[in-house]
């Protein structure tokens, strides 16, 4: 769900100037006619190690982020609800294997994905740190979150490294269907009783922010959007797609009687686009430094997942020896 660079580390700007000036410029020129990079191609190691991160980031956060909703399964209102959240979280888990799997082209494993994620040194989308409360966090989550994921993953579709690139497509086409989800949730519980109502737009409260920070970090404290940008593995800087993202969004609010919670919230006519108050950017960080109201849950909740499911990997490797035997026998 999320594709920005969390590590706030600035990749070493001597490593591009390392690599081999003909190599280098080449592979630049490539990008620059936006041409894909494929796993075969020759690349930079800052370009590898970049897409290793951000592509693990977000496999991660596609796999944590199912907590959250994965916990109102059993609790949604009727049997229509409950198919559609587990359609739509079932989904999340077949994004977090495409992107895996694009990460695995660039020579990175996936237990050592794995074992980052458990370890609690791979980051993930500050947003899956926040706990869900209610019904209506279900609305917010896929109106906001899924709405934010949307502006992020639509513009990857051209990022220059093809295996991510194509994972994105099919990943956008789903991610659309999870935005209409939770604003349909929002619309009828907007439309319902004055309890409903209030509990839609408490959700809205306390999703709002949190969402301006899955876009990470105003542009000018972002390390390495300049080289991404350039890379072509990012096609629009973090405050781009904020302003985007409150620009489409604050209508819909409106639209279904909801109120954003920022008193700064107002369109700008000569701008053409919504001016909008400032993001906490200390809560922020201290939820990427991992305190997160329920950070720890979620990382207990990964690693109590891995462990149960060890039985089935030894299943799956025993299955797959016998069957190896087999033909071998059978030669
Ligand atoms: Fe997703
Ligand atoms: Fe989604």
């Amino acid at each position: 769900m999320y594709t920005t660079d969390l590590s706030g580390k600035k990749a070493k700007p001597e490593a591009a100037i390392t690599e081999n000036p003909a190599k280098l410029a080449a592979f630049e020129a490539r990008v620059a006619a936006d041409e894909f990079i494929e796993p075969k191609d020759w690349m930079p190691e800052a370009y590898r190690k970049t897409l290793i991160r951000q592509i693990s980031q977000h496999a991660h956060s596609e796999i944590v982020g199912m907590l959250p909703e994965g916990n109102w399964i059993t609790r949604a209102p009727n049997l229509r609800r409950k198919a559609i959240l587990l359609a739509k979280v079932q989904d999340e888990a077949g994004h977090g294997l495409y992107l895996y799997c694009a990460a695995e082209t660039l020579g990175v494993s996936r237990d050592e994905m794995t074992e980052a994620l458990l370890s609690g040194k791979a980051k993930y989308s500050t947003i899956f740190n926040y706990p869900t409360l209610t019904w209506a966090d279900i609305g917010a989550i896929g109106w906001l979150v899924d709405g934010a994921a949307i502006m992020n993953q639509v513009p990857l579709q051209r990022t220059s490294y093809g295996p991510y690139a194509r994972a994105m497509v099919r990943i956008c086409k789903e991610e659309s269907f999870h935005q209409r989800q939770g604003y349909e949730i929002m619309m009828h519980l907007a439309a319902g009783t004055d309890a409903q109502k209030r509990m839609a737009q408490d959700a809205l409260d306390r999703w709002w922010w949190p969402s301006l920070m899955m876009f990470g970090p105003p542009d000018d404290k972002s390390p390495n959007t300049e080289q991404s940008m350039r890379w072509r593995i990012k096609r629009d800087t973090n405050d781009e797609l904020r302003q985007k993202f409150v620009d489409i969004t604050a209508p819909q609010a409106e639209a279904i009687g909801l109120s954003v919670p920022d008193p700064a919230l107002k369109w700008n006519e000569t701008r053409g686009a919504y001016d909008f108050g400032d993001v906490d950017w200390e809560e922020f960080y201290a939820v990427v430094r991992g305190e997160g109201p329920v950070a720890k849950e979620r990382n207990q909740a990964r690693v109590k997942a891995w462990e149960n499911g060890a039985w089935v990997r030894e299943a799956a490797r025993v299955h797959a020896e016998k069957r190896a035997n087999a033909k071998i026998a059978a030669e």
